[in-house]
């Protein structure tokens, strides 16, 4: 059997489907609900793996240096690294605010969050913009490793990355992403996932995302693609 083709780059562009779908099918119903027990408990889930991606995205001194620095290198500085992590300070700023709300009430918390919402999604929107047509650029041969390079060590250097993989992986098992299913959007983030992790790094990620996908949903990944568990 064939398996579908790797896309490496899913490992950062798929965990804004992620994060999308913790905006709007998690957090904003909560906040609209009103029940600040719960939003507490995903908004801390949220904030832990956003910190990791953003991590994957700026870089980490001693480690990888991120994606931004990355294609700036490729691409004479057409990304302008500085630039989403001036973004990344003003969205910190927005989500301190809405951790600082959560305990004044709901009517201070869904301020806070409508404004941290609509900073957030429209940042993912800016990166996908800028970003996305220069990672297609990028030459196929030795993509994996970049990205292992530049984002994967940074994320990990960064700590919490257990979580973002679980996060991740439980998220798009649930709710699918924008245009795939379940199965289809966990299946293309975790083959990405392996093809920018060490054999080692594998060996600690694969039962991670494995206990945190529903079973028929990780029975369907491993049907389109055995290689995730196998040599
Ligand atoms: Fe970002
Ligand atoms: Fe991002």
């Amino acid at each position: 059997m064939t398996e579908p083709e790797v896309s490496v780059p899913a490992v950062m562009r798929n965990y804004h489907e992620v994060l999308r779908n913790d905006l709007a099918k998690v957090l904003a119903p909560l906040a609209e609900a009103g029940d600040l027990a719960r939003f507490e408990t995903a908004w801390v889930g949220y904030v832990d793996a956003i910190a990791v991606h953003a991590a994957m995205e700026d870089g980490v001194a001693g480690a990888g240096g991120g994606i931004t620095t990355m294609l700036d290198l490729h691409f004479d500085g057409a990304v302008n690294a500085a630039l989403f992590r001036a973004e990344h300070e003003d969205e910190h700023g927005l989500q301190a605010a809405v951790t600082r709300a959560i305990p004044l009430g709901v009517g201070a918390l869904r301020d806070a969050w409508v404004a941290y919402r609509a900073c957030a999604e429209a940042h993912l929107l800016h990166e996908e913009d800028v970003m996305m047509p220069l990672v297609a650029r990028l030459p196929k041969e030795g993509k994996a490793a970049l990205f292992a390079q530049w984002c994967v060590s940074a994320g990990i250097a960064q700590g919490g990355f257990d979580h973002l993989v679980a996060h991740g992986v439980a998220s798009l098992a649930a709710f699918g992403s924008t245009k795939n299913t379940p199965a289809g959007a966990t299946r293309v983030f975790v083959q990405a996932l392996k093809a920018v992790c060490t054999p080692e790094q594998w060996t600690r990620y694969l039962p991670i995302a494995r206990a945190a996908a529903a079973p028929a949903v990780w029975a369907a990944v491993l049907a389109e693609v055995p290689s995730l568990e196998g040599a």
